[in-house]
């Protein structure tokens, strides 16, 4: 079974793709939490890179998985440049659970993230190619049952900039906030986030305080009327990734 999490899609479709070659089955990190995934032998966490670490939501929904003990444990991270602590955190959490994690990789991918800085994701385009062999070999060492952790390793940069104190600052750098004048209510990004984090209010989406920076609603809002760092979104530069559309990324339950 191979669990995700995923903002704009990346991390779903390399779930997918590693589900179709191991004969695996994909499921939502949201919806593991209430599975019973005892009787699996393989597991697999497919999460992005958030600011030099796994999202806040992924840390708290592993916490929550039974795992089974038994069961070959794996984690691909996607990212757009370097992994830093997204697997040494997770593996963390997994030894708590006496889990021991036995491989995991990365993956670069457009970086879904670069809109909040003025760059457009999607000339990024040529990661796919160029990584795609990368998701071949993954493919063939899960099946072999390989056990090397390529990325791993604990990065005190990564740690500092997730404590509290200073994630508080930096996470504003990539906050979502919603353009009233340009909502119109259709509800979409309440739909896509993840965290169910979004409502509508007298039709116009209110953002609460559950935010875990995946910008699903920004780059689903075929208005634009998210928005982040006070930046007017343009279209050409909202990404998805393009095997995945608006009905994979809308939350179930
Ligand atoms: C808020 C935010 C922070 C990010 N931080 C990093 C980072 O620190 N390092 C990195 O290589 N990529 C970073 N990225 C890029 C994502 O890891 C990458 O685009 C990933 O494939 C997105 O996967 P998803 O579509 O499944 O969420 C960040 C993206 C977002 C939205």
């Amino acid at each position: 079974m191979i669990l995700y999490f995923s903002g704009s899609g990346n991390s779903l479709a390399i779930a997918r793709q590693l589900a179709e070659k191991l004969g695996e089955r994909v499921l939502s990190l949201y919806d593991a939490v209430n599975a019973d995934l005892q009787g699996e032998t393989c597991i697999g966490l497919v999460y992005p890179t958030y600011w030099l670490d796994a999202p806040v939501a992924v840390k708290q929904l592993v916490a929550q998985l039974v795992l089974p003990k038994n069961a070959y444990t794996f984690i691909v991270i996607t990212c757009g440049a370097q992994t830093n602590n997204a697997v040494w955190s997770v593996r963390k959490i997994l030894e708590q659970k006496d889990i021991q994690l036995d491989y995991c990789h990365k993956i670069r991918m457009p970086d879904s993230s670069a809109i909040a800085f003025g760059r457009n994701p999607n000339n990024q385009a040529w990661k796919f190619d160029k990584f795609a062999s990368r998701v071949d070999l993954i493919a063939k060492e899960l099946l072999d049952k390989r056990h090397r952790l390529h990325f791993s390793w604990f990065d005190p940069f990564g740690w500092i900039l997730n404590t509290k104190k200073v994630s508080q600052k930096v996470y504003r750098l990539t906050l979502p906030a919603i353009n009233s004048e340009k909502c119109i209510g259709c509800g979409v990004c309440t739909k896509v986030c993840p965290q169910a984090n979004i409502s509508l209010i007298d039709n116009k989406a209110v953002m609460d305080n559950r935010c875990t920076l995946c910008l699903a609603c920004l780059h689903f809002c075929a208005q634009q009327a998210v928005e982040v760092g006070g930046k007017t979104t343009i279209p050409e530069r909202q990404y998805h990734h393009p095997s995945v559309n608006l009905k994979d990324m809308v939350r179930r339950g």
